[in-house]
């Protein structure tokens, strides 16, 4: 097929590197769009090939013509998450697909446009839902969906991103809510996707409570830093701060944001704790979901460790599920897990619990990755994907709602009930 990319930061990498590396023989990047002019370039210069006329490049406001003259038969999109919503439509009303980063979207404005707009067109999104695919936790949904542990009644998830990748949301785009919706919709929609995944169900009821706790001024004075400046680059107490972000030292870094920002002030290294930062790092959410089962989440983000614990109880048992990324940050410094840090429990009724063997790949993501590119880009070539990890629209949809109904329960104090939520604004999933 023949691709474009919209939003050349970051994360477009991965589709960029598995197009040209691992299924150059199928498809085609034919363009690359983006509001940063550098950017842009420097992506074309990666995904021009040696000995061709190079591929085109659109600057965002050039999206139309991009269509018209490239015709592409998907779109991926890769933008800041407030932005996801206009291209999918726009991409749909050119009669093309859509690969979308996650969230899908960020509020139920741009979420009623999305879905108006596939049942218009009838054209498909696929939402990357990577951690569906780690082999971690397709295990747990293989043992939930056999019954293992009976119907599901009550589960506790929590969420740790510890102080060098929890930190990062509070340096860009992120930690606006208007960008990103806040940690929970841009970060869990990962998590609340993976529960309405594994308990095959969609949420109804949330309350939920958000605080920012540590990233502010208080703990910049608590820490010795009250004399920061607005970002790392400038910034008089950088040499004594663990939190610094050092654009220059990174090649990538440097030259995909700190080469880049003379062209639109899109800073990658503002202070974590400025006062202006609007999303929280502390949430908590009591979820009742359609099968009855209940759910307690809570997601840090200034933990001395990353990774995550779930506890599922059932009619018949219990499953606890451990996986320690990062096993803690010292000086600045992550220790990363080894292999052995991912546990799977097992613990039926009148027995003793069992260690599970827990199943590992090679990769970015647990491995998650590039199972979900081979079913991205080759779905022919994988075995029939019998987890149903595949995420359109509808699972897009239903993992940012858990996140937009929190928001909204920490805004009025009270349990928001999703169905009357999507009632109200005549949305249809
Ligand atoms: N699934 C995952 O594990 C994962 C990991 C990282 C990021 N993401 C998602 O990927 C997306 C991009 O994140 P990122 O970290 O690459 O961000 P980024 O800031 O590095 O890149 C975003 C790019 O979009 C460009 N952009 C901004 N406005 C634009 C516009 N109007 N039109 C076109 N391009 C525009 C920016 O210039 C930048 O190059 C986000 O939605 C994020 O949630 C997903």
């Amino acid at each position: 097929m023949k691709i474009a990319i919209v939003g050349c930061g970051s994360r477009h990498q991965m589709f960029r590197d598995a197009v040209l590396e691992d299924y150059a023989d199928r498809h085609e990047i034919v363009a690359l769009c983006d509001s940063n002019p550098h950017r842009l370039n420097e992506a074309a210069k990666i995904v021009s090939q040696p000995g061709t006329n190079g591929v085109a490049t659109y600057l965002a406001a050039d999206f139309d013509r991009l269509i018209a003259e490239q015709k592409p038969d998907t779109v991926v999109v890769a933008t800041p998450d407030f932005l996801h919503a206009d291209y999918i439509v726009r991409a749909f009303e050119a009669g093309c697909d859509v690969i979308c980063e996650k969230p899908l979207t960020i509020d139920l404005s741009r979420l009623k446009m999305i879905v108006d707009a596939q049942a218009r067109t009838g054209r498909q999104v696929k939402v990357t839902f990577n951690y569906r695919y780690s082999p971690a936790r397709t295990q747990i949904k293989e043992l939930i969906s056999a019954g293992t542990i009976g119907t599901i009644t009550a589960v506790d998830f929590r969420w740790h991103l510890d102080r060098v990748h929890g930190a990062d949301y509070f340096r860009r785009w992120h930690r606006q809510k208007e960008n990103s919706g806040g940690l929970l919709v841009h970060k869990s929609t990962h998590h609340f996707d993976l529960l309405n995944w594994w308990l095959a169900s969609v949420p109804q009821e949330v309350l939920a409570s958000g605080r920012r706790v540590f990233y502010r001024p208080e703990t910049a004075v608590e820490m010795g830093l009250q004399d920061h400046g607005p970002r790392c680059a400038d910034c008089p107490v950088a040499s004594s701060c663990l939190f610094r972000l050092d654009l220059a030292a990174d090649e990538n870094l440097k030259r995909l944001y700190r080469e880049a920002e003379h062209e639109d002030g899109y800073y990658r290294d503002l202070c974590v704790f400025d006062a202006e930062i609007g999303i929280e790092d502390t949430m908590q959410a009591h979820i009742r979901y359609a099968s009855g089962a209940t759910a307690n989440y809570t997601l840090t983000a200034y933990s001395p460790w990353e990774g995550l614990e779930i506890t599922f109880q059932g009619t018949k048992g219990e499953i606890t599920h451990r996986h320690v990324e990062v096993h803690g940050v010292f000086g600045g410094v992550r220790a990363h897990a080894d292999e052995d840090a991912i546990t799977t429990t097992l613990h039926l009724a009148g027995e003793a619990p069992r260690q599970l063997e827990v199943p590992k790949a090679e990769g970015s993501h647990g491995g998650a990755d590039p199972v979900m590119l081979g079913y991205i880009f080759n779905p022919e070539g994988m075995e029939p994907d019998r987890y149903g990890r595949a995420s359109d629209h509808v699972a897009g949809a239903w993992s940012i709602l858990t996140g937009i109904a929190a928001n909204a329960s920490i805004e009025s104090g009270s349990l928001v009930h999703i169905p009357s939520m999507l009632n109200a604004r005549g949305i249809r999933i």
